[in-house]
């Protein structure tokens, strides 16, 4: 999540803007007179569920809080991003801290590079023999790029300080300590090194096993600036892909996890043998609403392991995640499935998978809801037949059923908990309202938002919308602008290609700057490298890592030729898709209110539709272009 979302999952728009006009509900969302024009009756609208506001009236625009804050404060993007941010409590990263990190990071570089070759040289044979007898295969070897630190505690440290780095540096990345007497040791000696990289592909910090009975079995980095492990989830930057397009599998342990993906199961990620956080669960989520963990059977019936799972359910219920004073922020919900699969007695992933890899696809299909997992589990642990046990099952199901927006699945869950206790539900009704009221169950903050995403969100239909932090349009066309500086002067017409057709604030801002850059220097040659760097210079440092990424993005193999084309069909894309969502948005206000439509209204929607018939022209002519002469 780019800092843009984090600011944006924390705030309402609602609560923002209703500082600057008074809201007031209309039909799913707010209206109010526009703050920016004079008018009387109100055309001014602001949708809670999309997180988004429009003028139809003289602004005739529209956006997100960022433009809005803009807008009314009449602010720059940087100023509106210092603003919001504060507003959110959200810390902008500057560029000595990005620095500061961008140590850390190559420090753990440099020293998976040398467990790597400490493993791969003389040193390693045991290990080596270790690794083979474990049935861990050298691709995996390669893959985790696994290591071995060396015994005597201070191979790390020596290496490391003929490097560049100080040891205050090495410190401060956790890849040694300093003891009391001032001296310096590394923090692992005589373990396997397991690489743990961020969903980013940064390596954060260091699993390790110990290769003998010594304790503790697993040691990682202690928490750094770039490194905690609640935060994390082992492989995940390689299962990425895959976990979009078929859903994600977690599993327990490092060694469940590599020995998965060495058997083509690349959709497994390992929570590192704790509880999931928050912050995990609401990293998977904005890959895939589908879910299943896979728990060791001997974790299956621990009472521990059934109570972490809520807070994961509460947050894996929403859609955007983010938390707020203390709160998690609850959005909408696109049926996610969280299941659980338990594993047969005595075996882990790895075990099973080691032994019969061909009924991996088949266990796992087999995870049942969690709600379905946890009452027959939890009623296991209570004398369910008593009014007393039974009011206790009642009370510890009751938050799964309270997180559950959907009011049909809700009910769905409440007659499932009436029939597994046998009573009515009129009486589980009863006896919920009483934990009603200390459920825990969080909660925009109060204002004029807080009542409404719940239910009345629920089963809304907006895709366009709901993925808020992927833009593949958006990202392919700033991905050709930047690789292929070049473009510029073969697709001229691009340059009128308006910021207001970027939905991201990052994509739009980044945008805007190109074109500042475009006007100060229009026939200046750049290369590719020179206009990232001038570009990075003039965004505020919370968008780089965007830029970079940008930058960086793989564009599907093509001539050059070709990318012209390209760029004129992502272009013609990006505001084919404005002028939709503006006669979207206009009809739906039409639906709604016909009496109160102004005049002028209907000479703008005019417009409007000639402005989309052209824009199918073009696309269809720049399609013709791009594919006829192949
Ligand atoms: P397990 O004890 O189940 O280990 O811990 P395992 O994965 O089966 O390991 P092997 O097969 O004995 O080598 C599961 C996970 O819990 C974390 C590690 O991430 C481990 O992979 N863990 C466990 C720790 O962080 N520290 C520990 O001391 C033990
Ligand atoms: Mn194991």
């Amino acid at each position: 999540m780019t800092v843009v979302d984090d600011i944006k999952s924390r705030l309402d728009i609602v609560e923002v803007i209703s500082g600057y006009a008074t809201l007031q509900r209309s039909g799913n969302s707010y209206k109010a007179n526009c703050p920016f024009h004079q008018e009387r009756t109100p055309s001014f609208y602001v949708n809670p569920d999309r997180q988004s506001w429009h003028c139809f009236g003289g602004c005739a625009t529209g956006g997100d809080v960022f433009t809005f804050i803009m807008k009314a404060e009449n602010l720059e993007f940087a100023e509106a991003l210092q603003r919001l941010a504060q507003q959110a409590g959200v810390t902008l990263p500057t560029r000595e801290r990005r620095t500061e990190l961008d140590v850390a990071y190559r420090i753990n570089e440099a020293a998976r590079d040398y467990f790597q070759q400490y493993l791969a040289s003389s040193m390693g044979a045991d290990t080596r023999t270790y690794l083979e007898r474990r049935g861990i295969a050298r691709e995996s070897v390669a893959k985790f790029q696994l290591g071995l630190s060396p015994r005597d505690g201070q191979g790390l440290f020596n290496h490391l300080r003929r490097q560049e780095f100080t040891p205050e540096q090495l410190v401060q990345a956790g890849a040694v300590h300093q003891n009391q007497n001032g001296g310096y040791r590394d923090a692992f000696r005589g373990r396997l090194m397991i690489p743990i990289l961020n969903s980013q592909g940064e390596l954060g910090g260091f699993g390790s096993r110990a290769l003998d009975d010594s304790m503790p079995k697993y040691l990682n980095t202690a928490r750094t600036p770039v490194f905690d492990k609640g935060r994390l989830l082992y492989g995940l930057y390689l299962a990425k892909e895959s976990a979009r397009r078929q859903g994600i599998v977690i599993v327990e342990g490092y060694m469940d996890a590599i020995m998965a993906h060495q058997h083509g199961f690349d959709n497994v990620v390992a929570s590192m043998g704790t509880a999931l956080t928050e912050h995990q669960v609401a990293e998977v989520r904005r890959l895939t609403n589908s879910v299943t963990m896979a728990l060791d059977a001997d974790a299956a019936g621990q009472q521990a392991t059934l109570r972490s799972l809520e807070s994961s359910w509460q947050v894996f219920q929403s859609r955007v995640v983010g938390t707020a004073r203390g709160t998690t922020l609850l959005q909408r919900q696109d049926n996610p499935e969280l299941k659980v699969v338990t594993l047969p007695e005595g075996k882990d992933p790895d075990e099973f998978i080691r032994q019969f890899p061909e009924r991996w696809p088949e266990l796992v299909r087999q995870g049942v809801p969690l709600f379905e997992y946890l009452l027959p589990a939890l009623s296991a642990q209570v004398d369910a037949a008593t009014p007393q046990g039974k009011a206790r099952v009642v009370e510890l199901l009751f938050p799964f059923i309270a997180a559950v927006e959907e009011p049909i699945q809700q009910d769905h869950y409440f007659r499932m908990l009436a029939g597994h206790l046998s009573i009515g539900e009129d009486t589980l009704k009863a006896s919920v309202s009483r934990f009603a009221a200390q459920a825990k169950v969080a909660r925009p903050a109060p204002g004029p938002g807080a009542a409404s995403r719940p239910a009345a969100t629920a089963g809304a239909n907006s895709p366009a919308f709901a993925a808020s932090d992927r833009e593949p349009i958006e990202d392919r066309c700033l991905a050709l602008l930047l690789q292929y500086p070049a473009l510029l002067s073969e697709v001229p017409e691009i340059s009128d290609l308006s910021p207001d057709y970027f939905r991201r604030p990052e994509n739009r801002e980044i945008y805007a700057q190109l074109t500042q850059v475009w006007a100060e220097a229009p026939s200046a040659p750049v290369s590719d490298g020179a206009l990232v760097e001038t570009l990075k210079e003039s965004i505020p440092e919370a968008l780089s890592e965007h830029l970079i990424s940008l930058a960086e993005k793989k564009l599907p193999p093509s001539e050059m030729r070709h990318r012209a084309g390209e760029l004129r069909d992502v272009a013609a894309r990006l505001e084919e898709r404005y002028l939709k969502e503006l006669k979207r948005v206009e009809q739906a206000r039409f639906a709604g209110e016909p009496a109160e439509l102004p005049a002028e209204s209907e000479q703008e929607a005019l417009a409007l539709n000639r402005r989309l018939k052209a824009n199918q022209q073009a696309r269809n002519q720049a399609t013709q272009n791009a594919f006829g002469g192949r």
